[in-house]
C-alpha cells in the first residue's frame, strides 16, 4: 500500500504520516528532507540556494544517511529548501529515490507537496492536509521553541505564507491537491483527532467507499 500525504507548511502532514506508517506497518519518507539536504549542501559549499548548477549537483549526489541531521530543520535551511525545490532538474534528480522508496515492500507513506500528483499518482490513498495559516504558525513556533530556536509568531507566519506562495506558484510540481485526494482540515483538530480522521479516510477508501 502506498499512502500519499501532501499539504502546505506545518499543516500536520508529517505527524500524521509518521503515525499512519507506524499503525499500518509501512515505511515513512518525509520528502521535505530531500530538498532540505540539497539546500544544506549548497549553502555549506558557500553558494546561494538559487545556484542551479550546484543545486543539481547536490541533488544528484544526495546522501540519505544525512537525513537525520537536526540542522536540516533550521529556519535558514527551510527557506533555502523551497528555493532549490523550484528547480525542475533538482526535482527530477530526486524522483527515482522517492519512487523506489514508495514501491519497496511492504509499502510506504510519503509526505510532501507533489506525492499524490507527481511522485505516486497511483497511490492507494491520497490525503491533502490543510490548516489555517495562524494555526500552522502557532504549531511551528512551538516546534522551533521546543528545539531551542527563538521564534516570533508573526515572522514565522510571514515565512510560511511566503513559502506556500513560492511552492504553489512554481511551474515544476507545484503544491496542489490531486483531484482524487481527500481533504483533511486539521485547523480544529489536535494530534490524536487528526490521526483518527486520517485513519477514517484510509479505512473508507480501503472499504471501497468514496468520501471527500
Ligand atoms: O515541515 P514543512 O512543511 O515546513 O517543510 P517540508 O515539508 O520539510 O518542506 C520544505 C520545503 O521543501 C517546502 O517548502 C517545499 O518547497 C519543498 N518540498 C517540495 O517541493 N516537495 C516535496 N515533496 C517536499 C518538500
Amino acid at each position: 500500500m502506498i499512502i500519499a500525504i501532501d499539504g502546505p507548511a506545518a499543516s500536520g502532514k508529517g505527524t500524521i504520516a509518521r503515525q499512519i506508517a507506524a499503525v499500518y506497518g509501512l515505511q515513512h519518507l518525509d520528502t521535505g528532507l530531500l530538498y532540505r539536504a540539497v539546500a544544506k549542501a549548497v549553502l555549506d559549499a558557500g553558494y546561494p540556494p538559487d545556484d542551479v548548477e550546484h543545486a543539481i549537483a547536490a541533488a544528484i549526489t544526495l546522501d540519505p544517511a544525512k537525513f537525520q541531521d537536526i540542522a536540516l530543520k533550521s529556519q535558514a535551511i527551510t527557506e533555502a529548501a523551497s528555493v532549490v525545490a523550484a528547480i525542475p532538474q533538482v526535482r527530477e534528480a530526486l524522483m527515482n529515490y522517492q519512487r523506489e522508496f514508495a514501491t519497496r515492500p511492504p509499502g510506504a507513506v510519503l509526505d510532501g507537496r507533489d506525492i499524490g500528483t507527481v511522485i505516486a499518482p497511483g497511490a492507494d490513498v491520497k490525503l491533502f492536509v490543510v490548516a489555517s495559516p495562524e494555526v500552522r504558525a502557532k504549531r511551528r513556533v512551538l516546534e522551533l521553541r521546543a528545539r531551542g530556536e527563538a521564534a516570533d509568531e508573526q515572522e514565522v507566519l510571514a515565512d510560511l505564507l511566503r513559502r506556500d506562495e513560492r511552492d504553489s506558484r512554481r511551474t515544476a510540481a507545484p503544491l496542489m491537491q490531486a483531484p482524487d485526494a481527500h481533504l483533511l482540515d486539521t485547523t480544529h483538530l489536535g494530534i490524536d483527532a487528526a490521526f483518527r480522521a486520517a485513519v477514517d479516510i484510509i479505512e473508507a477508501v480501503r472499504a471501497g467507499r468514496k468520501r471527500r
